[in-house]
């Protein structure tokens, strides 16, 4: 018997089996032999949500949920946010080592380039409704970048998939800007490359009509540590969502698209946007226990709070917490943070959130940022997706090159009808 091996022995038929383990998992595929008898299809597992399949190897991040450990191509988070900045974080995770000099002025200067959309994307924000959801806007421009950009099928062109991401990096900050301004009415800004990557963002964002942004390095600093801890995230609902559509060899732009459509969702991106509505709904310290109850009982939910894989508090969260005083020196304190640090405060303490390991993940603090910088919360989860584009772009190409990568297609337990004869309308009840 192997040493790294299950032995299973199936109790219907007392037949055994040696399932070999590889990195402590099993191979589902390796469950097929179990049967019955031989018409049978063989034992599947059965994991909605995925909650403890494994769908790939990755080498970009690692998650340790038990000790909130991140690490981004092995480097901890902690010190990139320190020492980073968010190009060179995203060329680190696209190309798997932090760039030399000459390599990272060659990466800004590609990324860069890149920052103008085609001119008539601008008519394609026009068709949008003036209230239109940022998100929504962004999710159908990033899909619009693949009628820009018909070579991004040619997969197999190393050249062309790197020019592709070289794209993305670039314009979706300045679609994200654009849906923005289009909200308000605002004269569309274009993109001043003398800017950092976080500063120009916020020049489209805000310049109205001074000649020059006036742009303060804190708020810039602050934009840019926050695209770093927002760049990726293993198998996140929205990461393994980008994976399972460019399964299918569609282009990069489709499958962040739909990346970016999951990330919407207020269980993940959207919950940055879902804690300000909470805290305002709190309204203030005296109602909080109120609330608390009300997440007991099941009529709230805490969010910002929690995680599929931290079970200890988010090291992002962390960082955010400390980023939120820099940003309140500048722009004046955020009136809801005496809210969230009294709600953290309970939570922390109280034996409903402790027995469920619950501790703020990364949306809890950085709405309060986002607010107090002067974003609209419909902009919150449009920041998220800026900062995970870098994220995507390198898990897509890890797929795309991973020999193992097959077009996604989970089964399922049928548990409907068995065959029966169609019945003519006038014999129905
Ligand atoms: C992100 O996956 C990623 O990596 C995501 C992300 C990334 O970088 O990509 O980290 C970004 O999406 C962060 C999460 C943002 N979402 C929220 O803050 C929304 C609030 N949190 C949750 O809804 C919840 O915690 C999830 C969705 C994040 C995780 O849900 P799970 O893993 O499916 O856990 P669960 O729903 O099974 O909860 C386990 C228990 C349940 O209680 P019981 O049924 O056992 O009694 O904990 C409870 C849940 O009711 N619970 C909460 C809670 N989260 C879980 N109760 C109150 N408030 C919460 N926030």
């Amino acid at each position: 018997m192997a040493d790294n091996s299950l032995s299973i022995t199936d109790n219907r038929t007392g037949k055994k089996y040696e399932i070999e383990i590889t990195d402590d998992t099993i191979r589902a595929m390796d469950l097929r032999q179990i049967k019955v008898n031989d018409d049978d299809f063989g034992m599947m597992t059965y994991d909605p949500a995925f909650t403890n399949t494994a769908s790939c190897r990755s080498d970009i991040t690692f998650i340790d949920g038990g000790k909130g450990i991140l690490r981004y191509r092995g480097y901890p988070i902690e010190q990139l946010a320190e020492k980073s900045n968010f190009l060179e974080v995203s060329y680190l995770l696209i190309h798997g080592e932090l760039p030399n000099k000459s390599q990272y002025d060659a990466w800004v200067n590609d990324v860069t380039h890149h920052t103008l959309v085609h001119e008539r994307i601008k008519k394609f924000l026009d068709g949008f409704r003036y209230d239109a959801h940022p998100m929504g806007i962004l999710v159908s421009s990033i899909a619009s970048l693949s009628t820009y950009y018909p070579e991004a099928k040619n997969l197999d062109d190393e050249a062309i998939r790197m020019l592709q991401i070289h794209r993305l990096l670039g314009k979706v900050p300045t679609i994200s800007a654009l849906g923005y301004r289009h909200s308000l009415g605002l004269p569309y800004t274009y993109p001043d490359n003398e800017f950092s990557y976080a500063g120009n963002f916020l020049n489209m964002m805000f310049r109205m009509v001074e000649p020059k942004y006036d742009l303060d390095p804190v708020l810039e600093r602050a934009m840019d540590v926050l695209f770093i801890l927002h760049a990726d995230h293993e198998q996140n609902c929205s990461t393994s969502s980008a994976r399972a559509v460019g399964s299918s060899r569609t282009d990069i732009y489709s499958a962040v698209s739909a990346a970016s459509a999951a990330l919407y969702g207020p269980l993940h991106g959207g919950a940055n946007e879902a804690v300000i509505n909470m805290l305002h709904k709190i309204g203030n310290k005296s109602n909080i226990s109120g609330f608390i109850e009300g997440v007991k009982n099941g009529e709230e939910r805490l969010m910002g709070f929690g995680h599929r894989v931290y079970k200890n508090y988010d090291p992002r969260a962390k960082i955010i917490k400390e980023l939120a005083y820099q940003v309140f020196e500048v722009t004046g304190k955020n009136p809801y943070l005496d809210i969230a640090l009294e709600l953290e405060q309970i939570a922390l303490n109280d034996e409903y959130f402790v027995k469920r390991k619950l501790y703020p993940n990364v949306d809890f603090y950085s709405g309060l940022i986002y607010q107090s910088m002067g974003f609209p919360m419909e902009m919150f989860t449009v920041l998220f997706a800026i900062g995970r584009t870098a994220g995507w772009a390198a898990q897509w190409l890890e797929m795309i090159n991973d020999p193992e990568t097959k077009i996604a297609r989970p089964r399922q337990i049928y548990q409907g009808a068995e065959e029966r004869d169609f019945v003519g309308m006038d014999q129905r009840d």
